[in-house]
């Protein structure tokens, strides 16, 4: 049994910004399951969802800040949470990383350096709890610095680095390093210095013992100029430490039994999903229409999911004979974009800014195909999550979502392995010609149908997964 340190910024349904905190929530979950000691770690964040005891367990200095430790449960789960209580760096309210305004808060490396050394002192059984990590899971930029700042110490524990996203490197001006201490030694070429910055992801693929990031297909991708970001190089020399494992989805996401949406059902009652479609179209003021062909998109606003490739062809997507649902927030010229449309469309689009987990769940349950072009995507959950509500995948061929959806073609047709479209190009247009594509296969019942069982009968769950993650811990020396 392994004693394993999870460590991330976000974890579902504590706090989430996107699918790091579902990950950081259900692989702990999965890996207790296959009986390891997993502890999870985060900030104490004044924004945090807490409904179960929190408990007082320890008190300790990190330079000249006092850290309580706070000890809580993961909702529905024997998992224990740790929680990092520093309220001068974590304790307000509203998102972790950035203002109202989307900018990111100006002390971001000293929180997230502060969370890191926290994480380090309760890893080496530093803070009179008697535990000490065999493994130290880190998740993405935030937690960067603590593989480098651990392979300063003297019996330390092994460290993995997992990268949810390379677009997030946490990059500081380079006088950062005086003012968070950092060793002279770390900060080599080879070490956090990226083009006279400090890099925070480039500590936890330095000098992690081992990296991986969320599917086969990106692990390729991130070591191409491309998708990179100057760290490709990196990538490639640390190339046999680096693998990609693909992310499961919690049962959370499962239409037999999910309290959130109208109506339940199985690939065995598929017919009950339409109840779905007409609550959603009630709950959203559209026509209720159980014939038309209704596109759903939950998602971050932002450039990296292709926003702005339906935007490129919204008027001749809205003249197609279509229903579209979209949640989610983020960048605001493509909010005011999309807001001109629905203004425009008010039969056939629908826009919710802002976060809404019900919501999500009934779109996922209630719409006929899910729309995902992504100019880049390290996995992805909700082309997941959609196959296992039937709810059909139109993906641009990238990352995770180029490793979980399976084109729909004569040959994949044939052997029913078919479960969404997928485009390749990175262009409004073959958006568009997939959009039809998808369109014109509604209108045969029998073969759609089909095509929702391909994907409601895909195994996406997170034991092999986790397996592959255990494995990896036990692999090294
Ligand atoms: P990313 O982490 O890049 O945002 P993922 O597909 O991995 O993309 O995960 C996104 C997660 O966040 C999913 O669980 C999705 O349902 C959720 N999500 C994104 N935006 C919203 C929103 N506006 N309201 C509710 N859930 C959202
Ligand atoms: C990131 C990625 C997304 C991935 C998620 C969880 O936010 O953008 O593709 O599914 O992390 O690993």
């Amino acid at each position: 049994m392994k004693k394993i340190l999870f460590v991330t910024s976000e974890a579902h349904p504590l706090i989430k910004t996107g699918g790091l905190a579902d990950v950081s929530s259900s692989l702990p979950k999965a890996l207790a399951e296959l009986g390891q000691d997993v502890r999870l770690i985060l900030p104490n964040y004044g924004a945090l969802n807490l409904n179960n005891q929190v408990n007082f367990c320890s008190e300790f200095t990190v330079g000249t800040h006092t850290i309580r430790l706070l000890e809580t449960k993961l909702p529905d789960s024997s998992v224990l949470v740790w929680l990092i209580d520093c309220p001068e760096y974590f304790g307000m309210a509203g998102n972790p990383y950035v203002d109202g305004f989307g900018h990111s808060y100006a002390n971001n490396a000293e929180r997230f350096a502060l969370f890191c050394r926290a994480a380090i002192e309760v890893a080496m059984n530093r803070v009179e709890i008697d535990w000490k990590a065999d493994i130290v899971h880190c998740n993405d930029w935030q937690t960067g610095l603590i593989p480098a700042l651990l392979s300063m110490e003297y019996e330390c524990p092994q460290t993995v680095f997992t990268i949810h996203n390379m677009a997030y490197q946490g990059l500081f001006s380079g006088l950062t390093a005086s003012v968070l201490q950092l060793q002279p030694e770390l900060l080599s070429p080879d070490g956090l210095e990226f083009h006279s910055m400090i890099s925070f992801i480039k500590g936890g693929i330095a000098y992690a013992d081992k990296i991986t990031t969320v599917s086969p297909t990106y692990a390729l991708d991130i070591q191409t100029p491309e998708l990179g970001y100057g760290l490709e190089g990196l990538l490639i020399y640390r190339n046999e430490d680096l693998t990609g494992i693909i992310n499961g989805i919690d049962d959370d996401w499962n239409p037999e039994h999910d309290a959130l949406i109208a109506q339940k059902y199985s690939v065995k009652s598929l017919p009950d999903k339409v109840v779905n479609k007409t609550a959603l179209q009630t709950r959203l003021n559209l026509p209720v229409d159980e014939n038309v062909f209704l596109m759903g998109l939950i998602s971050r606003l932002v450039e990296q999911k292709g926003i702005d490739l339906i935007l490129d062809c919204f008027a001749e997507l809205l003249s197609l004979p279509i229903q579209i649902v979209i949640l989610g927030s983020g960048d605001k010229d493509f909010e005011k974009r999309l807001n001109q449309f629905a203004a425009a469309y008010p039969h056939k689009m629908s826009l919710t800014l802002g976060y809404d987990e019900s919501l999500a769940h009934l779109i996922e349950a209630g719409a006929d195909v899910f729309l995902m072009p992504s100019r880049f995507e390290p996995c992805g959950l909700n082309q997941m999550y959609s196959q296992s509500y039937g709810t059909l995948p139109i993906v641009r061929k990238t990352g995770g979502l180029a490793d979980t959806v399976i084109d729909t073609l004569p040959d994949t047709i044939a052997n029913q392995t078919a479960t969404g479209f997928v485009f390749n190009e990175e262009s409004a247009g073959a958006l568009l010609e997939t959009v039809k594509r998808a369109v014109l296969l509604h209108s045969f019942p029998v073969a759609w149908k089909q095509l929702q069982t391909n994907a409601m009968t895909r195994d996406f769950s997170w034991k092999s997964s986790a397996e592959q993650y255990l494995d990896l811990y036990e692999s090294i020396e």
